[in-house]
């Protein structure tokens, strides 16, 4: 079954959308198309929030309500979802609450990053967050900019409107938009213009594997997060996507006692619960990960696939000791994730191959792991260093150590000399810790860039092999760790 148009529920009416560029955004398309003008363009690269809107789509039976970058989201895909934009809030009774109350707060003054604030709230009063608290509010905020009020008022609007108890109109008709959504129907193959110039959307692997046959010269979008980069930024010119958020074989997550293994359309906010589960550090690198509206819609496999030597999960899955599956046609192959890195953005992928999925070893009983992030600001920033550390302990002594890097090389990387120059030794003694620290010189020259030098690169990583073996040895968090120092002041206080 096969349907040549991008499809999608707009105030409860179905949507068919043909014969436009493959490269349209959804936040063109908005405003040029339909002239929905409320939803701006700020930055136009995911940045500053301004062009969120919400896409409300079924997940495990239920209706969720995902805020994403218009901006950088390809329309193709809002296919199968109901987009939500700020003209869509308020009814013939009033304001929505989110915005009665950003209006009683003086929220808003110049009102550009407005509309993108109250959909991240509005998703946010969605979600249903057990707790609300400032914490809750400033993460669903990261990814909104606001230049001109201040975020006190915009942060007590959400603790006014966000709480659980507030349904609203979208609630009222939940039954009736699942009932529509589900009338596009899985499996169904989407491909919108023809042979040479093509936005597709197989619904099963087979279709995915007879387009990349036809078509190697096709750009695979998962979540269009580096992609829509390339567009409205990079400005170029692709003539033919495939897109995989239409084929459910690769939505999927499987744990088993050892390991996890996420499938590559399975995006960094749905993968998130169970990564956090394996250690606190992955939790927080996960919730440092962009914004909220980028994790909704970028892919744990597509962080890979982009090959970037600063992108946050590869050195964390190679500490892991994770292994990729790539599929071409039916057939499969499975590679230890650092060898898919092979240069600066080359990787081990023939064309017609698609990353499949990538399974993690969850650690073990004598494992511990570490994982830093460095940035210049805390929240939705990329890391200048990112270290990412697997030291299993046994007896006091360092039995095995995989450490890997991030943004110390054209490449994520192991840092195979630190690893001998620590296995063996005390994890207690402070001279191991020394070595290994001396031993990131034998495994690295950092280039300088606009992020950071090679000279504070190097200096920031050897500190972290310092930390991460001080904190297994024993040294209290409080001493190593901004914000568990920043806890311990404000109970004093
Ligand atoms: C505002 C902003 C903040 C960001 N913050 C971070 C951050 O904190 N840390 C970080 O690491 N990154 C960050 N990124 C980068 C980006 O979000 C991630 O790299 C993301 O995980 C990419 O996933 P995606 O699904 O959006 O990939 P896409 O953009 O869809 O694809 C990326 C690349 O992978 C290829 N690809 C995707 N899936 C497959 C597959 N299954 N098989 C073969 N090829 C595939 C595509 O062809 C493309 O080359 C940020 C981006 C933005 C815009
Ligand atoms: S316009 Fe800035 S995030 Fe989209
Ligand atoms: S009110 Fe002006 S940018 Fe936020």
């Amino acid at each position: 079954m096969s349907r040549a148009t991008i499809s999608f529920l707009r105030r409860g009416k179905r949507i068919d959308v043909s014969d436009v560029d493959p490269r349209m955004t959804l936040l063109e398309w908005l405003r040029l198309s339909e002239r929905s003008t409320g939803t701006k363009e700020g930055c136009a690269e995911g940045d500053c929030g301004a062009c969120t809107v919400v896409l409300a789509r079924e997940r495990n039976g239920r209706l969720v309500y995902e805020p994403v970058n218009a901006c950088i989201l390809l329309l193709g895909q809002a296919d199968g979802t109901e987009v939500i934009s700020i003209e869509d809030l308020e009814t013939a009774k009033g304001l929505h609450p989110v915005q009665e109350a950003m209006v009683n707060r003086h929220g808003s003054q110049c009102g550009y990053c407005t509309p993108g604030i109250v959909m991240s709230l509005f998703a946010l009063s969605h979600a249903r967050p057990e707790k609300l608290d400032r914490d809750v509010i400033n993460d669903a905020l990261a990814g909104n900019l606001c230049r001109c009020t201040g975020y006190k008022p915009i942060v007590e609007s959400a603790l006014d409107s966000c709480s659980s108890s507030l349904p609203d109109h979208f609630d009222a008709r939940e039954g009736a938009t699942l009932a529509e959504l589900s009338n596009f129907r899985a499996g169904e193959d989407v491909f919108m213009g023809d042979d040479s110039v093509f936005f597709a959307a197989p619904g099963s692997e087979a279709s995915l594997a007879f387009l990349l046959k036809s078509h190697p010269d096709a750009t695979i979008v998962a979540g269009a997060t580096d992609v829509g980069l390339w567009i409205t930024k990079g400005l170029q010119d692709l003539k033919k996507i495939i897109w995989l958020g239409r084929i459910r074989s690769l939505a999927t997550i499987e744990e088993s006692e050892t390991s996890l293994t996420i499938g590559a359309s399975i995006t960094h906010q749905q993968a998130l619960p169970r990564l956090s589960s394996l250690d606190p550090d992955i939790g927080e690198l996960g919730r440092r990960f962009g914004s909220t509206q980028v994790r909704m819609s970028g892919t744990v496999v597509g962080n890979i696939a982009n090959g970037s030597p600063i992108g946050d999960w590869p050195p964390l899955f190679i500490a892991l000791g994770a292994t990729l599956e790539l599929r071409e046609g039916f057939s499969s192959r499975k590679l230890p994730l650092e060898e898919f890195f092979i240069a600066y953005r080359k990787q081990n992928r023939e064309p017609q191959e698609y990353l499949r999925r990538i399974t993690i070893q969850k650690p073990g009983a004598d494992d511990h792991i570490r994982v830093f992030k460095v940035t210049k600001r805390r929240d939705e920033d990329i890391s200048a260093v990112m270290g990412a550390f697997k030291i299993t302990v046994k007896d006091g002594l360092v039995a095995d150590a995989r450490i890997a890097f991030g943004g110390m090389a054209g490449i994520p990387k192991r840092a195979f000399n630190t690893e001998r120059a620590i296995i063996g030794a005390s994890i207690k003694d402070i001279a191991t810790w020394r070595a290994g620290a001396e031993a990131m010189e034998r495994d690295f020259e950092p280039l300088s860039d606009h992020r950071a030098s090679a000279d504070y690169r190097m200096r920031v990583a050897r500190n972290l092999v310092i930390k991460a073996l001080a904190e297994i040895a024993g040294v209290p968090s409080s001493t190593t760790r901004i914000f568990a120092h920043r806890e311990a002041t404000h109970a004093a206080e």
